[in-house]
């Protein structure tokens, strides 16, 4: 009996030790889950997941980092103060390259494009960017807090004395008060624009640019050991095919030349 036990508690110390062996380190990215197809909530085999083009190639990263990756969730505007203080170890969230966000962290190198597009409702009077700048227009403009359709349409607008900006926690809030007529048009980038708009009758996105910009992911300013790790991961994984094929999953090629 003794030698079973002794057998048994052995056979569990090489099973402890076995796992102890396997278990990586936990690289914590932050991110704001309501802004298909990069980051938004599906279930996977029953299990409500974060899934989208920054939650794959995150996941992707951190293996050949050799890392776990664990999602962090938090309202967009505070991920930037959640990187540079270090209670996250980047931020991955359709977040755009700018210059006020690069005093306050460090990004990587882009991996993708995004364009601030406009919705509004079909038969809409708004039909270009201009229209939003024209004197006396006083629209009101839907966006997602803190993202940067925000502070364009907060400069270009709201300080110009041309119109209203309103606020929402993320961009399907937007869209719903475009829908309910609550905001007359909705800034906000291509892609979620896309997928909110194939989730909604009777709204489209004007065929006209309000800005370009380049998406990256965000590092502490300190952390400088990470970001080199990070881009190097990236141009491996972008140059063996894993990165593409994760965007052409999301986004296949033939949709994005619509
Ligand atoms: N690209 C925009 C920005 O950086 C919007 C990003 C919003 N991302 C999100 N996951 N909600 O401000």
């Amino acid at each position: 009996m003794k030698k079973i036990f002794a057998f048994v508690l052995a056979a569990l110390f090489c099973l402890s030790g076995i796992a102890f062996a396997e278990a990586k380190p936990e690289l914590h990215m932050g991110t704001n889950a309501n802004f298909p197809p990069y980051e938004y909530h599906e279930y996977v085999d029953d299990v409500d997941m974060v899934v989208g083009i920054d939650a794959e190639i995150a996941a992707a990263v951190a293996e050949y980092m050799g890392y776990d990756l664990v999602i962090d969730e938090m309202e967009f505007g505070a991920l930037i103060t959640a990187v540079s203080t270090g209670k996250i170890d980047f931020a991955m969230a359709g977040m755009t390259v700018t210059d006020e966000r690069k005093e306050s962290v460090n990004f990587s190198d882009t991996y993708a494009t995004g364009i601030q597009v406009i919705i509004v409702k079909e038969g809409s009077a708004i039909t270009s960017v201009d229209d939003l700048f024209a004197e006396g227009a006083n629209t009101i403009v839907g966006v997602q807090e803190s993202t940067t359709g925000d502070l364009y349409c907060t400069w270009d607008i709201e300080d110009e004395g041309l119109g209203t900006v309103d606020r929402y926690k993320n961009g399907a809030d937007a869209v719903q008060a475009l829908v309910t007529g609550k905001v007359d048009c909705v800034v906000i980038d291509n892609e979620p624009a896309k997928a909110f708009v194939a989730a909604n009758t009777g709204l489209v996105i004007l065929d006209t640019e309000y800005a370009v910009e380049d998406y990256a992911a965000a590092f502490a300013k300190e952390n400088t050991e990470l970001l080199d790790k990070f881009n190097e991961a990236l141009k491996a994984l972008t140059e063996d095919g894993t990165i593409p094929a994760i965007i052409e999953k999301y986004i296949p090629a033939e949709e994005a030349a619509e």
